[in-house]
């Protein structure tokens, strides 16, 4: 794939997709995340599906299912495979120690959430921009919403002290989920206590889920210039 190449931290994120995609043995259920760190991941798995392994996998957005059916990835679903060995995906902000994280600037975070539930390992990879000292601190919380009501919904968001953006799309219309409903991009600053934050936003009514990932994280590879890095949950 060659969509890629306007970022500037693309080659990092290749190769910490590429790590990860290492971990991804014979008979595995995998789940895909979504993003462009987690396509260079697909591609690769891709390439050693081409050479014959075999695994089958649970992707987390419509287009990282499409992306792994092009390179004939079997998928499948929950129905038949309940409990997935590894899902590997992206974030837009880690946090340094706690390994928490933010997701869901690619608007795919509820059915990553999902997918993280039900993993037994779930490996995240990132180049170094991403990691922070404090959640919140360059991105907002993407909080996934129901469309109806949503304006009140906002309000009781801004009542937990966040200032509420609408996600438009690149064309300035709504932008919708994969599972037909709205984000609101929720701008904390620096998050003290995200755990307590989670807890909140959950408590919303019309909040369906958010882009806070508290304590799911294994490991996290992380690209640098000089280098990977993995980082294990303490
Ligand atoms: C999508 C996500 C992505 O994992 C996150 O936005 C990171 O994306 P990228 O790898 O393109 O930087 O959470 O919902």
């Amino acid at each position: 794939m060659s969509t890629h190449n306007a970022d500037p931290r693309a080659e990092l994120k290749r190769q910490a997709a590429i790590e990860a995609a290492d971990m991804v043995k014979e008979g595995m259920v995998v789940g895909l995340g979504s993003g462009s760190t987690s396509a260079f991941m697909i591609e690769e798995l891709g390439r050693r599906w081409a050479e014959g392994l075999r695994f089958c996998a649970i992707p987390t957005s419509e287009h990282s299912a499409e992306q792994a059916r092009s390179h004939g990835i079997k998928l499948v679903t929950f129905a038949t495979h309940p409990e997935i060995d590894i899902d590997i995906d992206g974030a837009d902000e880690v946090e340094r120690g706690t390994l928490n994280l933010i997701k869901g600037l690619g608007g795919a975070l509820f059915r990553e959430k999902i997918v993280a539930a039900a993993s037994r390992r779930f490996v995240v990879v990132v180049d170094d921009s991403k990691l922070v000292d404090r959640l919140g601190a360059r991105v907002p919380v993407p909080v996934e919403v129901a469309s109806f009501g949503w304006t009140s919904t906002a309000r009781r968001l801004e009542a937990l002290g966040a200032r509420v953006t609408q996600r438009l799309d690149r064309s300035g219309n709504v932008f919708v989920t994969d599972g037909g409903n709205m984000i609101l991009d929720c701008h904390f600053g620096e998050i003290a206590d995200s755990e307590k934050l989670q807890l909140q936003l959950d408590r919303v009514v019309g909040v369906i889920e958010t882009g806070l990932f508290i304590g799911r994280t294994s490991e996290v590879i992380v690209a640098t210039a000089g280098g990977l890095q993995r980082l294990r949950a303490s």
